[in-house]
């Protein structure tokens, strides 16, 4: 029997939710073009679209904000976040930027040339985008087990280092401006990256003169499954063993609104003060001065609480323990997920469950729609709508290896009752699963189509 972990703090605000007839939902998602993110979020019962600035704040972090200092240079708040990020992330220079895609956007930038290659375990969505929006090729180079949604492979977020080196070979690194690494991997089912995988990871790109770069938005979620998974770092601290990992690499950038456990943030980190000095040339001339990124004096210092927050080891039991909780239960109903559970969400296997409905046909799209349709739950697509990219050499469209439905937990959010309604309704969905039918795109623009696109029933 799954076993939920009992909440390691108590409610002293509340917002109404509210769920809207089955006829209001239909309304809803056709004016919507059947597209979850165009929906109205008053339309939506149960809000696991993402965990991306959906978190619960603490009375300590809404504390800190008033404090925050306003001044347009050298706050008080850039110097609180500035120790903060020196005791955790440890490189010799940040800026902080109003969200992850902001430090995409600025060193993807600065860095790549058309016809670059940055490598990764996996790009995410606006990783994968920026890299295509310079010219650039984003290439995923993730362990295969990542993609056998039964295999419980503790670290199925590994960069695969055979097919790393390989590429550089092949490529040449003249090619490569940077090499990436994301942790957890979001878009291969929140799965973790072990130490000793970094470690190697960083080696190889060292050893031919590539920057490291790690896309760290869920970096304390992964260091505890490291402390809870890897052999010889139980003993150690999560805040000791994120140390450890970012040792390891040039830089980093982080979207804070995940593990940063703010609603918006982020930040851009390097050790090579030339670097830094063009990045905060870019930086004034599209976020702002380099103390305060694209943030005020008050969001600097929820997040410099915040961060602190996020390695908190009864919180972070607290937080895989009640994802696994939501994954345990659909498999213990036999729903196919991606397993083992990650660490921010659910990833429901789509492409299993509907075998009935091809890739071109979007059956993530399918489920998702139906979710909401079913119960106002709100998931994403993360299958053919997201990543299914033509080919730049031959104009094929290439299909992602797997068609997935992520269901993220806001922070600090949900309770058990909540989870409970939402595998009550999967499971209902589920014995009727021969009754979804798959979906036509009629508008997309050219890069990360999946948030404005318009789709239609087939
Ligand atoms: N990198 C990863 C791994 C992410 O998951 C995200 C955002 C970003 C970068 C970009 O950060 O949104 O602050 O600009 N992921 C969200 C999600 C939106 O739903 O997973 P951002």
């Amino acid at each position: 029997m799954a076993h939920y972990p009992a909440e390691p703090f108590r409610i002293k605000v509340t917002e109404p939710i509210r769920l809207i007839s089955r006829e209001e939902r239909k309304q809803a998602m056709e004016k919507a073009g059947y597209n979850l993110f165009m929906l109205a979020a008053e339309d939506v019962f149960i809000d696991l679209l993402t965990d991306s600035g959906t978190g619960a704040m603490s009375q300590s972090q809404w504390a800190a904000m008033m404090q925050g200092d306003e001044s347009y240079a050298g706050a008080r708040s850039y110097y609180r976040l500035a120790e903060t990020m020196k005791q955790i992330f440890g490189f010799e220079y940040f800026v902080p930027t109003h969200q992850g895609r902001a430090a995409e956007t600025i060193l993807t930038d600065l860095l790549i040339k058309p016809g670059m290659s940055i490598p990764s375990n996996m790009h995410f969505d606006t990783t994968d985008g920026n890299i295509r929006a310079r010219g650039g090729r984003p290439v995923n180079l993730v362990i295969d087990e990542a993609f056998n949604p039964k295999s419980r492979h503790p670290f199925k977020g590994n960069m695969d280092l055979d097919k790393l080196r390989n590429f550089i070979l092949q490529v040449g690194k003249e090619s490569i401006p940077f090499g990436a690494m994301t942790i957890t991997n979001n878009a291969g089912g929140g799965q973790p990256v072990s130490l000793e995988n970094i470690k190697a990871v960083s080696e190889l790109y060292h050893e031919f003169g590539i920057l490291f770069f790690i896309d760290c938005c869920r970096y304390a979620e992964n260091s505890y499954f490291i402390k809870l998974r890897e052999p010889g770092c139980a003993q150690k601290s999560t805040l000791e063993i994120a140390r450890e990992i970012f040792k390891l690499a040039d830089g980093a950038w982080m979207s804070a609104k995940k593990d940063g456990m703010v609603n918006m943030g982020g930040f851009l980190a390097m050790r090579d003060a030339n670097l830094y000095q063009r990045v905060c040339n870019a930086l004034i001339l599209r976020e702002g001065f380099p103390t305060y990124g694209g943030l005020s004096g008050r969001d600097l210092d929820a997040l410099a609480v915040g961060l602190m927050e996020g390695l908190d080891e009864t919180y972070l039991e607290y937080r895989l323990g009640q994802t696994a909780y939501l994954g345990e239960r659909l498999i213990e109903a036999g729903i196919p997920i991606i397993e083992p559970p990650g660490g921010h969400a659910i990833y429901l296997d789509a492409g299993s469950l509907l075998p009935h409905i091809p890739h071109n046909e979007y059956p993530g799209q399918a489920l998702a729609a139906e979710l909401y349709l079913e119960g106002g739950i709100r998931g994403v697509e993360i299958g053919s709508v997201m990543f299914a990219y033509p080919n730049p050499d031959t104009g094929e469209i290439t299909y992602p290896r797997l068609e997935l439905v992520r269901l993220a937990l806001p922070r600090r959010v949900y309770t058990q009752s909540h989870l409970d309604y939402v595998v009550e309704t999967i499971i209902r969905l589920a014995n009727r699963r021969n009754t979804l039918r798959g979906f036509r795109i009629t508008y997309a623009p050219e890069l990360l189509r999946h948030f404005t696109c318009r789709f239609e029933a087939l």
